[in-house]
């Protein structure tokens, strides 16, 4: 594994190098953001009974899955793929124009592409083979709990110079959109292009509760505080006081 940390280190450090001040903190956060991705991938893996091949191929698509980020911001200056491109397509292109995984056996490398190029898809397409599956899963789970440590002191104004990650919505006191709580009240994943503001983001993350795949991830997110820490944001009202049990329930399952 080592290797191919080294591998993406040598990757990302022109991108840092060449961005200006500004952008810096953008960059170094994606760069942190894989190393951590990496990071929980291996606790998810290490929770699993998997064959040491599939459980090393989760882990590489697990540091590997944000590689378009860095050309994405080079080429767009923000990570809003609405306003850009796709980047899970963008970093599986990237990762074979540049070889980064060459050294990889084809089939590793393959599952690895499928997994960066479909991490951020709404929902995974029902045709694909089992271990792929899994590797994807693993890649959303671990990028969907760090995702929230990232964005938490972002939404409470903590961290200076945050519209990049906050993918330029604004707090509005006491807003949220309904069709977004209703998607979080009825147990589903909420949609990005439907949110207009800050509490709606809050309440997407929520929403991640119900599309989390393994029992480590779920007891992550409770361990880390962030259903008490994401509802604590938003307004004081019976509307959100509502989602917390059925949310503890879905990930004490
Ligand atoms: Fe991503």
């Amino acid at each position: 594994m080592k290797h191919f940390q080294i591998i993406f280190s040598n990757f990302v450090s022109p991108y840092l190098q060449e961005a200006n001040s500004k952008e810096r903190p953008d960059i170094q956060l994606k760069i942190d953001h894989s190393f951590d991705v990496f990071e929980n991938s291996r606790n998810i893996c290490g929770s699993l009974p998997l064959r040491t091949e599939l459980s090393e191929t989760a882990q590489i698509a697990a540091l590997y899955h944000d590689t378009g980020r860095f050309p994405q911001y080079r080429q767009y200056k923000t990570f809003k793929d609405a306003d850009s491109c796709n980047h899970g397509i963008l970093g599986a292109r990237t990762v074979l124009k540049h070889k980064l995984l060459n050294e990889l056996p084809r089939k590793q490398r393959n599952m690895v592409l499928g997994a960066i190029a479909m991490h951020n898809r709404g929902q995974l397409p029902s045709f694909i083979s089992d271990d792929l599956r899994i590797c994807t899963e693993i890649v959303r789970d671990s990028d969907k709990i760090d995702i929230i440590k990232v964005l938490i002191p972002h939404m409470t104004g903590l961290q200076a110079g945050n519209e990049v990650p906050l993918m330029g919505l604004t707090e509005k006191k006491g807003e949220i959109t309904q069709s977004i709580i209703k998607s979080v009240a009825s147990g589903k994943q909420a949609s990005y292009n439907e949110m207009n503001c800050l509490n709606d983001f809050r309440l997407l993350l929520l929403s991640w509760a119900y599309d989390l795949n393994f029992a480590w991830s779920r007891k992550e997110m409770i361990k880390r505080g962030y259903v008490e820490t994401l509802l604590g944001q938003l307004p004081d009202t019976g509307q959100i006081h509502a989602l917390h049990k059925p949310i503890m329930e879905q990930l004490n399952s």
